[in-house]
């Protein structure tokens, strides 16, 4: 989490056609253009921070060099209050080098205080990551007659770097000196006083990407600009970089505008590779929705195609999905590991692993996955479930399997991301850049790609003959129709969300597939809404929460047409008999069995299988917790104390 961004040089217009840009920037809109037809350092990095803020949000801060010397701005809460804080207090004359942060608190509260860019006397940073061993490097420090000014674990650093300008070591020798004092994660960009000319950046445990800005597109003369830029993400330099390098583990970098000399952990320089940016500013922006949230709900139909298609041809009923050295038939049962939505995404498939492949699958939470006594009970095969590829629970709960000699296999939506460059296998979800905090199309485009698994397995192992196969292909020709239809409901998912508003906890009960799905339910309302939410399996409800029971706590039940389906429905009668509201998610034959009962909202949706039920029932999910926030009035996007990548253990 916190996101990062850093720039040295000049960067030209940003209208100007970029090679990897076919449509025009609209990061060029927020921009003030200087008198050399340059772009503003700040305005780069208050662009950056922008797209970055779904990484944290409790504060932010930028910092530039101004006649040599280090200016900050810093603001607590959004960004927004930092772009005021800059229109109040610009800086006086800010030159062509900066960083900047956008934070999510680990170590102190949200606070000025504490907000990025971290000072020394003579070296300014930014910070994504936790070091661990800050106590000791801060107790040592404190002897050494150095005084903190916030409660952060990233000053330590600053003033480490301090001391060792203090001792006469040049910035490179500071940071050669400094980085192996580290432990824990750390992305850094770093500024020094009396260096306009120099950017340090190093990555650790959480990631950090070099941008190149080609001086020769900028300009007709093919002279002048040329900048250097780093961030978190790459999302932060689309459309105003030109290449990119993704560093690896240890590497640390030094930049000037015209030069850019990566180093290993060894201290060695490398090369690595750098390649186009496919990506441009406009994959930031919302458009004519007013949240990124229902935007990439909207988007679902397309998105659950784009992840469908490199693994399976629905038209022509093949399952196209290649797995090199996985032999199914041997496996004795497979792990599924993640965080959060990923995890319930995982619970779903561990049933369809079961029930078509007949292969038993153990899901795990990735922060428990490797503190449990697992190594007598790992599979051979370790399938790990990620949005951002980055969750560092799960990064590390895949460099244990590894070291463990486990097969890793993730599924990322993010190519470029740590766990899709260290995986064993790797299955790409297409779902685009989600920026909305909660996740949504990229967790039905990992239940797409997890079926498509499932179905290799039970080929795999023999169990599902070709016209069983044939049957669930032809299920995922219509899930983009199926998903369309659910949205098109859009307005009684609003008038729903409203109603919901007023409760004081609601529950989700599902069986089967949906029991985990549910879960997810439960979820996504109490992030987006703050109301207390629980997920259970419809079953399990007699066991203790119908305790929970009154007029005031609805009951979601999700009864998809399978076999459990009349269970379900008992189950929900129960909840009823407790005067508990119902609103029921069902087949349209089961909605009008109940429609007209009292206390009880019926909500109709398509016919679904086994494979897609878990998917459509999502959607649901996803358009009441959406409605319920909007009319509660919270931040839909960015929920409190949330942030999309969670980089810290
Ligand atoms: C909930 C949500 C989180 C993420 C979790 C894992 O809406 O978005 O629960 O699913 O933090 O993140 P990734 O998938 O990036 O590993």
């Amino acid at each position: 989490m916190c996101g990062i961004v850093g720039v040295v040089g000049r960067l030209g217009n940003l209208n100007a056609a970029r090679p990897n840009q076919s449509v025009a920037n609209d990061a060029a809109a927020n921009l003030v253009i200087n008198n050399d037809n340059s772009i503003g350092v700040v305005d780069v990095l208050m662009e950056g921070l922008r797209r970055l803020e779904y990484r944290g949000y409790d504060s932010a801060g930028v910092a530039t060099l101004v006649d040599g010397k280090i200016e900050r701005r810093r603001a607590m809460g959004k960004l927004e209050n930092l772009r005021t804080l800059l229109a109040e207090k610009p800086f006086h004359q800010p030159g062509t080098i900066g960083i900047g942060h956008t934070r999510w608190a680990t170590h102190g509260e949200p606070s000025t205080r504490n907000a990025h860019p971290h000072k020394g006397e003579r070296v300014v940073v930014v910070h994504n990551g936790i070091i661990e061993n800050y106590r000791d490097l801060r107790d040592e420090l404190t002897k050494r007659g150095v005084t903190f000014t916030s409660e952060t674990d990233t000053e330590v650093i600053a003033h480490l770097l301090d001391q060792a300008l203090l001792r006469g070591l040049k910035p490179q020798q500071a940071v050669a000196e400094t980085l192996p004092l580290l432990h824990g994660a750390f992305a850094l960009a770093m500024l020094f006083q009396g260096y306009d000319d120099l950017l340090i950046g190093a990555r650790r445990g959480s990631p950090l990407c070099l941008g190149y800005r080609n001086a020769a597109i900028d300009d007709d003369s093919h002279t002048g600009v040329a900048a250097h830029l780093l961030a978190s993400d790459a999302l932060a330099l689309a459309g105003m970089v030109d290449q990119v390098t993704y560093l690896e583990e240890g590497d640390w970098v030094v930049l000037s505008a015209m030069q850019a000399v990566i180093y290993n952990a060894d201290n060695q320089v490398v090369a690595r590779p750098s390649q186009p940016l496919a990506m441009n500013g406009q994959q930031t922006d919302k458009g004519l929705f007013p949240h990124f949230m229902l935007k990439e709900i909207h988007e679902q139909p397309a998105t659950v195609v784009d992840s469908l298609l490199p693994f399976i041809n629905p038209l022509e009923r093949q399952l196209t999905i290649d797995l090199p050295g996985i032999d199914w038939a041997k496996l004795h049962h497979v792990t599924l590991v993640g965080c959060g939505t990923a995890f319930y995404v995982g619970m779903v498939a561990k049933y369809w692993f079961e029930e078509l492949a007949a292969l038993p699958a153990i899901v795990d939470i990735a922060s428990e996955f490797r503190y449990r006594a697992t190594r007598s009970q790992m599979a051979e095969l370790v399938v790990f479930v990620s949005q951002s590829g980055e969750t560092a629970d799960t990064l590390a709960a895949m460099r244990f399997a590894k070291e463990r000699g486990q097969k890793t296999l993730a599924i990322v939506n993010v190519p470029t991301s740590t766990m899709a460059r260290e995986a064993d296998i790797v299955l790409h979800t297409h779902a685009g850049p989600e920026i909305s905090v909660a996740s949504t199309k990229a967790s039905t485009a990992q239940l797409t790609v997890l079926a498509a698994l499932c179905l290799a397995a039970a080929r795999g192992r023999g169990v599902i003959n070709a016209e069983q196969l044939s049957a669930h292909l032809a299920a995922f020709a219509d899930l983009p129709g199926q998903f369309a239809a659910v949205l098109a409901e859009d307005d009684t998912y609003r008038r729903i969300g409203v109603q919901l508003a007023e409760a004081r906890n609601i529950l989700f009960i599902g069986r089967g597939s949906c029991y985990p799905v549910a879960m997810e339910g439960a979820l996504k309302m109490k992030e987006l809404t703050y109301i207390h939410a629980e997920g259970f399996p419809a079953g399990e409800l007699k066991h203790g929460p119908i305790a929970l029971l009154d007029s005031g706590v609805p009951v979601i039940t999700l009864a998809p047409p399978d076999r459990l389906q009349e269970k379900t429905l008992s189950n929900m009668q129960e909840a009823m008999a407790r005067s508990a509201p119902i609103i029921l998610l069902s087949d349209a034959a089961s909605c009008q069995r109940f429609g007209n009962q009292a206390g009880i909202t019926p909500l109709a949706l398509p016919t679904t299988s086994t494979l897609t039920a878990p998917l459509v029932y999502t959607l649901p999910m996803q358009l009441l917790a959406y409605y319920c926030a909007v009319a509660r009035g919270t931040d839909v996007d960015q929920p409190r104390n949330l942030a999309k990548s969670v980089t810290v253990e």
